[in-house]
């Protein structure tokens, strides 16, 4: 594209209005390859613009331009298919969205259940992802032989499986030590040179600091911004 990199994510006066006002019109556009991190108390509003931006959930008003398509002209089946297809999604509670007693192998693919990818194809996917998280060695191991670290590069492996454009984290080191927070931020900075966007929420700031662009989020209105020179 003509300009520089084409725009991931387009957002125009979003507005979210559930009870009462959460998204106020939230202007914000991310290149394809960024790496962004948002910041901001709780309740600010964080995770319900990355579950607009994730097709999770839509606005009340705006327009939001994923990956070039007005999300209001998508089907449902289409919407779907980006879902599955374009977006890799890493949540703060990995334990929700793991099956516990199966193992590392199974709970990778799974994604690949409800698409074309042909079965033979399965376990080399989940090798390559799995070895790019540093855990290929785990891939027999049940899900409950592991720490939380290894649960999370897990949950990572797994979003990474249909090689999305995007991947959106909503606290993804919330609930692990310093150490393993840190090895988190390590994969995140490889996959981003490999090409993959990435979209993060944290209150961390030495977590926020990974990030090329840091936004900041109040009362459902982006207030501040800090790029990486
Ligand atoms: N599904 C929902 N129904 C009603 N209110 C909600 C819903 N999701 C979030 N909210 C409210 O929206 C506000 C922002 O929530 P959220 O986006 O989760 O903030 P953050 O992730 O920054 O902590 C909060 O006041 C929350 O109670
Ligand atoms: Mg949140």
């Amino acid at each position: 594209m003509i300009g520089g990199a084409m725009n991931i994510i387009e957002m125009k006066d979003i507005k979210k209005i559930y009870s009462e006002t959460v998204l106020k019109g939230v202007n914000l556009n991310i290149k394809s390859g960024e790496f962004v991190a948002i910041t901001g108390a709780s309740g600010s509003g964080k995770s319900t613009i990355l579950n607009i931006m994730g097709l999770l959930d839509s606005q009340t008003s705006g327009e939001y331009l994923f990956d070039g398509m007005n999300v209001r002209n998508m089907t449902d089946d289409e919407l779907a298919n980006a879902r599955n297809k374009k977006i890799g999604f890493i949540f703060q509670s990995f334990e929700k969205f793991i099956l516990k007693k199966s193992s590392v192998l199974d709970n990778v693919i799974l994604p690949l259940v409800y698409s074309d990818v042909s079965v033979c194809k399965w376990r080399q996917m989940a090798e390559d992802k799995l070895g790019i998280v540093g855990i290929k060695n785990k891939i027999n191991s049940s899900m409950n032989q592991l720490s939380g670290g290894e649960a999370q590069r897990v949950a990572i492996a797994r979003a990474l499986i249909n090689n999305p454009a995007i991947l959106l984290a909503d606290e993804p080191t919330g609930n692990l030590d310093t150490k393993r927070s840190k090895e988190i931020m390590e994969i995140f900075l490889r996959l981003n040179k490999r090409g993959v966007s990435i979209v993060m929420i944290t209150h961390e700031p030495e977590i926020a600091a990974y990030a090329s662009r840091q936004i900041i989020i109040r009362d459902g209105l982006i207030v501040g911004e800090e790029e990486e020179l």
